[in-house]
């Protein structure tokens, strides 16, 4: 049932080309230019009606929301807020018929997720549900569905939900790009063909294991881990994080590279292992004055770049690279090395990856 593999997380992170394969088919235009929601069939009269998105979701499908506004502020430009459930539903959320309501949700049965849900229906928000479980109690409750298609996801710690979900988000960005006419017909065409070499990309991410192993178990052994980043590899920092915690139990923080002066910089001393993602060109000087700051206390840091960059590894111990893609689709292969270090370090510290203490998969109570 594990295919092969040792644990089911290990195997859905080896899913993870054909999940986002999955998730695109039936997607893209046969011209291959444009994209097709035949689930959604949504016109300018529709989208103009909203003058705000809402993103809210839990977790690890939170993170993917903070990507997805990313997306859809960038593409679309329609301004977007993300919440974790559990705080929105609390807020008195100024929700009402001129907001789209995205939730986002593997299981689509997570309870704050849903009571979210059916609080901004009964504030008249227009609601959508991106999940990966037909039928679930989410995607019957939303007035719209966009289904993720990963397969079933067993391992608590989530993976192939996260790169789907951004997929995801990424195809609705441009579809409503184009409805609006807010992107150029070319540049659309240019995102869908690059978007179409992500699965190769993510096969080839996976081909070179043996480095992330041998830095998992010299981490195996840390009792903190920082990852910093700007802009997108932000967002990815803070799902790296996650995974870490979740299944390895170590203390890890993501940090807004920005923000590290502003009080987390007292805690890097020698030896304090970093990931510094530098991925995002329009931030990727200040990102490296901020890792040049981090090695100035003698951090141990780790850096995730893409191809062709040789800046980087002047400055840091050891860098990753993942393959050359649009900056906006980065994070869909940057995320694939933090899973498998999560991964490898809860083996080296022998943890059962799969069931980590605390759980569950599904959160069904408050
Ligand atoms: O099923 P959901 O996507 O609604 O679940 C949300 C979170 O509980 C989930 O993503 C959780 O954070 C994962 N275990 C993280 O790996």
């Amino acid at each position: 049932e594990k295919g092969g593999f040792e644990h089911f997380m290990l195997k859905e992170i080896h899913e993870q080309p054909k999940a986002v394969r999955d998730t695109m088919s039936q997607r893209i235009a046969k011209d291959g230019k444009r994209i097709v929601m035949n689930e959604l069939k949504w016109n300018a009269d529709f989208l103009n009606n909203f003058n705000k998105v809402y993103i809210v979701a839990c977790g690890t499908a939170y993170h993917a929301g903070l990507v997805g506004k990313f997306y859809i502020e960038k593409l679309a430009r329609i301004p977007v807020e993300v919440d974790v459930a559990s705080e929105f539903r609390y807020r008195d959320p100024i929700v009402d018929e001129n907001t789209l309501l995205i939730v986002v949700s593997q299981s689509g049965e997570t309870s704050d997720t849903l009571a979210a849900l059916k609080e901004s229906k009964r504030r008249g928000a227009q609601t959508l549900a991106l999940t990966n479980v037909v039928g679930s109690s989410i995607a019957r409750e939303a007035d719209q569905v966009l289904y993720t298609w990963a397969g079933p996801e067993i391992a608590v710690a989530s993976t192939k939900a996260y790169t789907t979900q951004l997929i995801l988000f990424f195809m609705l960005a441009l579809y409503m790009a184009e409805i609006k006419g807010t992107l150029p017909d070319d540049e659309i065409a240019h995102f869908v063909s690059m978007l179409q070499q992500v699965p190769a990309q993510i096969s080839e991410t996976l081909s070179d294991v043996e480095p992330i192993k041998t830095f998992a178990k010299q981490y195996g052994f840390n009792e903190d881990v920082f990852y910093i980043g700007r802009s997108l590899d932000y967002d990815v920092a803070l799902e790296g994080a996650l995974k870490l915690k979740e299944i390895s139990y170590i203390h890890a923080e993501a940090y807004a590279a920005g923000e590290l002066k502003h009080g987390t910089l007292a805690l890097i001393v020698e030896g304090v292992p970093v990931i510094a993602l530098a991925t995002q060109k329009s931030v990727y000087e200040k990102t490296l004055s901020n890792i040049k700051e981090v090695k100035a206390r003698d951090a141990v840091v780790i850096g995730i770049a893409a191809a062709g960059d040789e800046e980087l590894e002047k400055y840091v111990d050891h860098v990753i690279h993942v393959p050359e893609t649009d900056e906006l689709l980065i994070p869909i292969l940057t995320v694939v090395p933090l899973q498998l270090l999560a991964y490898y370090a809860a083996i080296t510290r022998g943890c059962d990856v799969d069931k980590p203490r605390n759980l569950a998969k599904s959160v069904t109570v408050e």
